[in-house]
């Protein structure tokens, strides 16, 4: 079946979907079965189009690199302009929503409305904002499963690389006692460069002309980004109901280059750890610098990566490295929720 898709948004993410879907559509087709059409897509600035029997994916794409907007796609036949958000999610004939607007953190909105309004049309929603999974966890996905539709959200944590389906797939049965990692590239990046001369502020300013850091980089730099990730681990992989607030976080803006060379010293490296260790039916949870010996898998990721370990009862701790961000790398996370859908499986 070919899935009939809508983006909400059609920012760096969207496009780097969009991009994907261009190139390797084929491939995806003969390799894995898979299918896709997007038949609409709603963004604020760029402007908005629907058709129910699909869009022109290049053509779309070859308008917006031209003009940054979706106002010179060519008229056709039944091409319907201009639609919001919500009237997009509840009027389209889309069989799933791609969610990927600029979210506030600290409201989950407006992507949990979309969620809500996604769901209760009987559509499925894939998603990388962080948001609604970290805040409305709960409602959302009792939501989706009353509604007997599907939520993706892969890309929430670590972007495409499979932080959330391998320990829900290729894990299950272990029981996950303790979960740690590196889940910011833009910390990670700087402490990097510290290592290697470099000050704080330039290598943050690097970080940020790099496109790594978020839009306000003290998320990044005070550890705001990697607590949201740790409390949808907790959630979502340990199935305990943490909140932010109950995270103790601690970043990485008063390490000076004197703590990274006594670090170096001792043999030992800086990285922001994020943890979240069962407790009872509960779990306590934290991010701060960690002093890590070399010995430790998580002391050799350098640069902008991510990496996570699992303390699993019946294989031990599994440690897995990869992106956490970029264009193409968070493009891939939804694409690998719209495949799953696709096949049925989580
Ligand atoms: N600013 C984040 C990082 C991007 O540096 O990892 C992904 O959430």
């Amino acid at each position: 079946m070919t899935q009939k898709l809508a983006f909400i948004g059609f920012g760096v993410v969207g496009q780097g979907l969009a991009e994907i879907l261009r190139d390797k559509a084929e491939q995806l087709h003969e390799k894995w079965g898979f299918a896709a059409k997007v038949v609409a897509i709603s963004d604020p600035i760029k402007g908005a189009l629907y058709h129910p029997d699909g869009l022109d994916i290049s053509t779309v794409l070859d308008v917006i690199k031209q003009t940054g907007r979706l106002d010179d796609y060519p008229d056709t036949f039944g091409l319907i302009r201009g639609w919001n958000s919500l009237q997009t999610i509840r009027e389209s004939n889309a069989d799933t929503i791609v969610e990927v607007t600029f979210t506030d953190v600290k409201t989950g909105q407006p992507a949990i409305d979309h969620c809500r309004a996604a769901f209760t049309s009987g559509k499925n929603v894939v998603m990388s904002n962080k948001g609604p999974v970290a805040l409305a966890y709960e409602e959302l996905s009792a939501l989706a499963k009353e509604n007997g539709v599907r939520w993706g959200f892969e890309g929430t944590v670590m972007s495409g690389t499979p932080s959330l389906r391998m320990p829900l797939v290729s894990l299950a049965g272990n029981d996950i006692r303790e979960i740690r990692g590196i889940f910011n590239g833009t910390t990670n990046f700087i402490l990097t460069q510290m290592e290697a001369g470099m000050t704080y502020e330039d290598a943050l300013r690097l970080a940020q002309q790099l496109g790594y850091a978020e839009a306000d980089p003290t998320n990044d730099v005070e550890g705001y980004d990697a607590r949201y990730k740790v409390v949808i681990l907790a959630k979502t992989i340990m199935n305990v109901p943490l909140t932010t607030e109950q995270v103790a976080c601690e970043g990485i803006s008063h390490l000076t280059r004197d703590d990274i060379e006594s670090a170096k010293d001792q043999g030992k490296r800086w990285k922001l750890i994020g943890r979240v260790q069962k407790q009872g039916t509960g779990a306590v949870a934290k991010v701060s610098p960690e002093l890590l010996p070399l010995t430790d898998p998580l002391a050799g990721v350098a640069g902008a990566v991510n990496a996570i370990t699992y303390d699993c009862d019946l294989l031990g701790p599994i440690t897995l490295i990869g992106a956490g961000a970029g264009k193409t790398e968070t493009g891939f996370s939804l694409l690998i929720d719209l495949i799953n859908i696709d096949r049925g499986h989580i």
